[in-house]
């Protein structure tokens, strides 16, 4: 599926942007999907959750619990806003199901080594215009740890991402640094261990821009954030979490799914 140039280009950089690899219909497809979900979501359920005594307890449970459901995020600035859907549509729902598993994915990531590779998880991020917010640098690493490293990013531009609605940026060759932090599960609630306090690097990134149908792979120890969407055009995205099987996968980390179902691959 990748040609020699791409791999080194991925293996160099710990990026690599594919354009054309969804096509627009099937774009339009997904976001219809994903706005068919939010029509059906009750906002009050998570008004409920930012008005309790105990927000912190209530929302981390909130959070910790949904690695297999589908379940709905709000923006900080706007809580009547869906900032994304997560973290099992890809097993719970057929459209996208179908979406995240077909023989051009399971080839990428049989190209880049994943040896036994499972969709652990997927969100549908929406970035709202004027009120979608930034995503801060980090590393996927940090939130879906294995014993070795092991998680790619899968993210599709679903609208076109471009400097004004928030594209992804990413340190080109960042995948080389230790990792920084780890967040985990203790006790009702999660940490972060920190193995280095200083922030990523800002000298060097590069901003993403992504046409609609492009997929953008990230290493798991790639440093990358987005901006916030203070524009008028929607900046909606899909990404895929996927992880070797035959890596170790802790007990502790944040993202749990039940017995019943477990992650799969392609
Ligand atoms: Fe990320």
């Amino acid at each position: 599926m990748l040609t020699t140039e791409q791999l080194e280009a991925w293996e160099r950089d710990g990026f690599l942007v594919i354009e054309d690899f969804v096509s627009a219909a099937r774009c339009d497809e997904l976001k219809a999907r994903a706005e068919e979900l939010i029509r059906g979501f009750d906002p009050s359920e998570i008004q409920s959750i930012f008005s309790t005594h105990e927000q912190t307890r209530t929302s981390d449970e909130y959070f910790l619990s949904s690695g297999d459901k589908v379940r709905f995020f709000v923006e900080e600035e706007d809580t009547r806003t869906v900032n994304k859907i997560g973290h099992a549509l890809h097993d719970l729902d057929p459209v996208f199901d179908a979406f995240s598993r077909n023989p051009d994915l399971a080839a990428v990531a049989s190209d880049i080594g994943l040896r036994d590779p499972r969709i652990l998880q997927s969100m549908y991020i929406v970035k709202a215009p004027h009120v979608g917010g930034e995503v801060t640098s980090h590393t996927d690493h940090t939130f879906l740890w294995t014993e070795p490293a092991s998680v790619v990013g899968m993210w599709f531009a679903i609208e076109d991402a471009t400097l004004e609605n928030g594209c992804m940026w990413a340190l080109p060759g960042g995948h080389r640094l230790p990792v920084r932090k780890r967040f985990r599960r203790e006790g009702d609630g999660t940490v972060f261990d920190t193995f280095d306090p200083a922030p990523y690097p800002s000298e060097g990134e590069v901003p993403l821009p992504a046409r609609k149908g492009t997929l953008v792979l990230l290493h798991g120890l790639l440093p990358h954030r987005s901006d916030a969407n203070r524009s008028d055009r929607p900046r909606d995205a899909y990404t895929i979490h996927v992880i070797d099987g035959t890596a170790h996968y802790p007990a502790d980390n944040w993202l749990q799914r039940s017995p019943d179902l477990p992650a799969r691959g392609f």
